[in-house]
């Protein structure tokens, strides 16, 4: 008898030795003349049990994990190819309370199917949503986006039926639909892991899309930084090409839409979607100016659907459950879930797919687990590195675009990082600036010349030079950045900066507080 096994191919298993696990399961099981197949799935998203391998025994899936290469014989020797005990035993892996309490929508295959198996990715589900969409008009595809009350995973949360309202409504000869899958915000892998756990369902998202506008060709723009995805994704285009997924006959309802994968190069504007569209053309990365709006002259000058990836990925089950089945998850003009990104000083760092409305303190202890160092949570940043830092006392915030925005923060794209007390805020508020400085396209000046003002600023403020002359100073030019900047880089980095003022003042008077100690 086959024994089936699940061994990540994930790159956040791969990265604690997920192939190593796999080459010494492979040598014991020729020695022990045991059959095996093996499946490289995704990951489920609970980092710190990484590599977590499962087993397929008659009582259903089993997990091991954190699996270590020296732990295999042992595993062996206890018998877990049917499932047997050995201190590494998690069980049924839907029973580990992280992943029980979840409302898996987008993530609902991720971990579970063979990525590159199209047949896997129909049993559990896949293609429904676009079989469905291929027996509607646009105008009805695109009002039941709207109506579920979808809004972009990106950062912005602008609404995706809107979106792709304008691109329908605009006449051309050509139209494209491009996937941002730079996912260039500090903890963020919500992306990666739809990348290379179920690839088809970005496909499948990305098509309907297509069908729902009138776009015959989509790019995938992945950050050079992720080789394991933009693998995975091009296996994937050939794999559903090959079973007229993709191509000039989709599912043999005559329409046409295929793609391709593009790699970025390595630079955080190019994750802007106007930098990005100029970086597919081949140009540098430099934001254009808005209007015109990419949804009327995007790509090559053509009306282009520009959506982050968990916004492609999330409109499969829209498609297939109703608007009305995913508007009831969430909270006032928050709709459907959300990823949350856990990273940072976290003991249970993960993949946390809840409905909003969830609170932060929920996600960093109860799913996180607190510190991993044990000592006092002191700062959380929401968003990536243009979000807000929120403070301890203020954790029992709730997860939505709106309650974010009240506390001068931000969802970004749901990454959540954890800092505890021994966090030098100064210091994070000039890593603010400083990063605003390296990655800013030079395009303005509020943004370019800011940034390394703002750095210089910080420094006096910390060596006590005038600090109630230079926080003004760095008060003023932090609202000219905000006002005066072109785009969100540089209007968002005062966010950090700002907030670290507010929440941290005691950071910023070193000698004084030096000086009472
Ligand atoms: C500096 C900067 C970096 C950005 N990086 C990303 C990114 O890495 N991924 C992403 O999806 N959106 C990013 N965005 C947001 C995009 O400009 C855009 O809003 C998004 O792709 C639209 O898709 P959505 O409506 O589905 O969110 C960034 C924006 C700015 C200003
Ligand atoms: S804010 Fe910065 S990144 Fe944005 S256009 Fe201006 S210089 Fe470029």
């Amino acid at each position: 008898m086959t024994t089936r096994l699940y061994i990540p191919g994930d790159s956040s298993a791969v990265a604690v030795g997920a192939n190593r696990v796999l080459r010494a399961i492979e040598r014991l099981a020729r020695e022990r003349r045991t059959e095996i197949e093996i499946v490289r799935n995704g990951s489920r998203g609970l980092f710190w049990l990484e590599p977590m391998i499962e087993v397929a025994t008659p009582e259903g899936r089993i997990a091991y994990g954190p699996v270590s290469h020296s732990d295999v014989p042992g595993l062996f020797d206890a018998g877990f190819l049917g499932g047997g005990q050995h201190p590494l035993r998690l069980g049924r892996p839907e029973e580990i309370p992280y992943l029980k309490s979840q409302e898996r929508l987008t993530f609902a295959r991720c971990g579970i199917i063979d990525p590159v198996s199209i047949e896997d990715y129909r049993a559990h589900g896949g293609l429904r949503g676009l079989v469905k969409a291929l027996q509607m008009q646009p105008a009805e595809i695109v009002a039941e986006v709207t109506e579920s009350g979808l809004r972009g995973r990106g950062g912005a949360g602008f609404p995706t039926g809107i979106k792709w309202k304008t691109v329908l409504q605009t006449a051309s000869d050509r139209k494209y639909v491009v996937c941002n899958a730079d996912e260039g915000d500090s903890g963020t892998f919500a992306d990666r892991m739809i990348m290379e756990g179920d690839p088809f369902l970005l496909i499948e998202g990305m098509a309907i899309a297509g069908v729902a506008t009138g776009a015959t060709k989509g790019f995938i723009y992945i950050r050079s930084e992720y080789p394991d995805s933009f693998r995975q994704m091009n296996r994937a285009i050939e794999l559903a090409r090959n079973a007229g997924y993709l191509g000039p006959n989709l599912l043999n309802s005559g329409q046409a839409f295929d793609l391709e994968t593009r790699l970025g190069a390595g630079a955080y504007i190019c994750g802007e979607e106007t930098s990005l569209l100029e970086s597919l053309e081949g140009k540098r990365g430099v934001i254009r100016f808005k209007p015109p709006l990419p949804a009327i002259q995007g790509l090559f000058g053509k009306p282009t659907v520009i959506n982050n990836l968990i916004s492609f990925a999330s409109v499969p089950v829209i498609l297939d459950d109703g608007a009305n089945f995913y508007k009831n998850f969430g909270v006032g003009r928050s709709r459907g879930t959300q990823p949350f990104q856990l990273a940072g000083n976290v003991k249970q760092g993960g993949l946390i797919e809840k409905a909003f409305g969830v609170t932060l303190k929920e996600l960093i202890f109860d799913y996180g687990g607190g510190t991993l160092s044990g000592r006092p949570v002191r700062a959380v940043q929401v968003g990536g590195p243009l979000g807000a830092y929120i403070p301890a006392a203020d954790l029992d915030i709730k997860m939505d675009y709106e309650a974010l925005a009240a506390a001068k923060g931000m969802l970004g794209h749901g990454g959540i990082v954890v800092f505890d007390d021994t966090v030098d805020m100064a210091q994070q508020a000039r890593f603010a600036m400083e990063f605003c400085a390296v990655e800013s396209c030079g395009k303005c000046t509020p943004c370019r010349i800011g940034s390394t003002r703002g750095v210089e600023v910080i420094d006096r403020i910390v060596a006590g030079i005038d600090r109630p002359k230079n926080l003004q100073l760095l008060d003023d030019l932090c609202e000219t950045m905000v006002d005066g900047s072109l785009c969100a880089l540089g209007g968002l980095t005062p966010f950090p900066v700002q907030s670290a003022i507010r929440h941290f003042p005691e950071d910023f008077d070193k000698p004084s507080r030096k000086a009472a100690e």
